[in-house]
């Protein structure tokens, strides 16, 4: 219910507003972005590099809703990427792209202009030595999502697909995608999805999604173990084992702040680590994405919301 409550509220632009505006945002949200300046995230991409751990970047921004802004997110991707090149972060740091963000939304020819988009970003990043992952968003996009993938991998055959457990559909998306060479991010999903699509059970989100993880280690292409959950981690380990993958023939990711100590002890036993990191002023809806996911985060944003006044 709170869950369902707080991603509605990732919607709501009055909220957005009054929480965006709040000096004291920046301590609740600082544990899950480290900054909102090219600069920062680099600097925090090279301390996590220096761990031993990879990274995949976000520049933060999804709905968009003109071309100018689609643009100026493109532009963002291209000053990120030549940045991480130049400081040697390349290939240990690669980014990850919301479709929604550079146009997919807008009406009209919204898909054309977002395959077009993401080919500069994909071309961006191949200059600077390193990929894109495309995020999955909600439910309405997978399709178009997974049709841009399919337009971009001809020309760029690195480029990530993500793909969300919590949807009905997804076992059938791992069959079609586990094929040699392809990279796929497996997570539980974060949107707030309609009973006809997607499992509402968490215990059923987790069975899909060792469903789907099957699928993909059992398949040719490279999986990408997206979630913090201890059982899932022990699931994949088990999985990569039966399969005959070795440490550098899948990947675990996790979210910048969240179980840093489980990310470093992986990346000691010799796994390859990613860390997703949001960077950007158009925090608001990822932040509310993460709250939702963990009531105990919730009292905390309140507390220290009310405790600045
Ligand atoms: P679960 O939510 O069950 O959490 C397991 C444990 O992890 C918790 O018990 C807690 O210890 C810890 N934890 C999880 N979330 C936390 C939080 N917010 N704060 C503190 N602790 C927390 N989703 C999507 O729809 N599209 C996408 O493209 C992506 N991309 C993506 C990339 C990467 C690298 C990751 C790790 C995740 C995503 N996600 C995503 C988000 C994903 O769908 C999911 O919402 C979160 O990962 C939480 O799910 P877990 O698998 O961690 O399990």
């Amino acid at each position: 219910m709170l869950r369902r409550t707080l991603l509605a509220l990732s919607r709501s632009e009055q909220l957005k507003r009054a929480v965006a505006t709040l000096p004291v945002s920046s301590s609740v949200v600082a544990r899950y972005v480290p900054g909102e300046a090219t600069e920062d995230a680099v600097s925090a991409a090279a301390d996590l590099v220096k761990q031993g751990l990879a990274v995949s970047l976000d520049h933060l921004g999804e709905d968009t809703l003109d071309r100018a802004q689609a643009d100026a997110a493109v532009a963002a991707y291209v000053e990120v990427l030549a940045a991480l090149s130049d400081a040697g972060l390349t290939p240990n740091a690669e980014v990850s792209v919301k479709l929604s963000a550079v146009g997919q939304a807008l009406p009209g020819d919204g898909d054309r202009i977002a395959l077009d988009n993401a080919r500069r970003i994909c071309q961006a990043a191949a200059n600077a030595g390193t990929v894109v992952t495309l995020d999955m968003e909600d439910h309405t996009t997978t399709d178009s999502t997974l049709r841009i993938l399919g337009r971009l991998r001809p020309d760029f055959p690195d480029t990530g697909a993500v793909l969300q457990s919590y949807l009905k559909r997804t076992e059938g998306d791992c069959r079609d995608l586990a094929y040699a060479g392809s990279r796929v991010r497996l997570c539980k999903g974060a949107y707030n999805e309609p009973a006809s699509v997607a499992f509402q059970d968490k215990h059923e989100v987790d069975l899909s999604y060792v469903r789907c993880l099957k699928v993909l280690m059992q398949g040719k292409g490279y999986p990408m173990v997206a979630s913090h959950d201890p059982r899932l981690i022990a699931i994949a380990a088990r999985l990569a084992e039966e399969n005959g993958r070795a440490a550098g023939d899948f990947e675990y990711q996790m979210l910048f702040g969240i179980r840093p100590n489980e990310q470093q002890r992986l990346a000691d036993d010799g796994h390859t680590v990613r860390v997703y990191m949001p960077y950007g002023v158009e925090w608001y809806g990822y932040l509310m994405r993460r709250l939702a996911e963990r009531p105990a985060n919730v009292a905390f944003f309140v507390r220290s919301l009310l405790s600045k006044r």
